[in-house]
């Protein structure tokens, strides 16, 4: 499939604003991919892609993973909305015909992050959370450090994350604090004791 036939499918697949937002998310991840050297066309097709499963509801969600052996925590189970990256990633290899290991494995991740995060999972989970379209809190400064350090981004971008889901009491999804950690100990930018 092609990137115009993939573009096509999604627009019929998604709600009009979460087809313009998927579109801004690409935008920003060529543009991450081409400053930080990365595969500007695997960014393209994962920044496009990276939502295609937000559209399923709760129970076409947990019937994707169970069809496709994806297990689920408890915390995954309570909070079924975060599985549209293990979804989407399922349907971008079983309807875009997407093969790209790289391009998956960022798919995969957008909501959560993870330990070891590669360069190219860095940019699409960047790239969705300061496209243009998002104006919540504190999303500014994020933006002001994507085109500078990525890692520094990546840590004030799930800094507002944890600070959110904090505010509202909510759960926490341990890859983030795992994603979070990583960063901070690669980059050595934690406090000393
Ligand atoms: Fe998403
Ligand atoms: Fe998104």
């Amino acid at each position: 499939m092609n990137f115009s036939e993939m573009d096509i499918l999604l627009k019929k697949s998604l709600k009009p604003g979460r087809y313009i937002h998927s579109v801004n998310t690409m935008k920003v991840a060529v543009e991450l991919a081409e400053h930080y050297g990365e595969d500007v066309e695997k960014a393209k097709v994962a920044g496009l892609l990276h939502d295609c499963a937000k559209n399923f509801d709760d129970r076409e969600t947990k019937r994707y993973c169970i069809e496709n052996h994806i297990e689920l925590s408890p915390l995954e189970e309570k909070q079924l909305f975060l599985m549209h990256g293990a979804v989407g990633a399922v349907v971008a290899r079983q309807k875009y015909c997407v093969e790209d290991p790289d391009i998956l494995n960022a798919i995969k991740y957008h909501t959560t992050g993870f330990a070891g995060m590669s360069t190219m999972d860095k940019i699409i989970f960047l790239a969705d959370y300061i496209e243009p379209g998002r104006i919540h809190g504190d999303v500014q400064e994020t933006r002001s450090l994507a085109f500078i350090d990525l890692n520094l981004a990546l840590i004030s971008a799930f800094n507002n994350v944890l600070k959110y889901v904090i505010s509202q009491n909510g759960l926490i999804h341990p890859f983030t604090i795992e994603a979070r950690n990583y960063i901070l100990l690669m980059t050595q930018k934690t406090y000393e004791n």
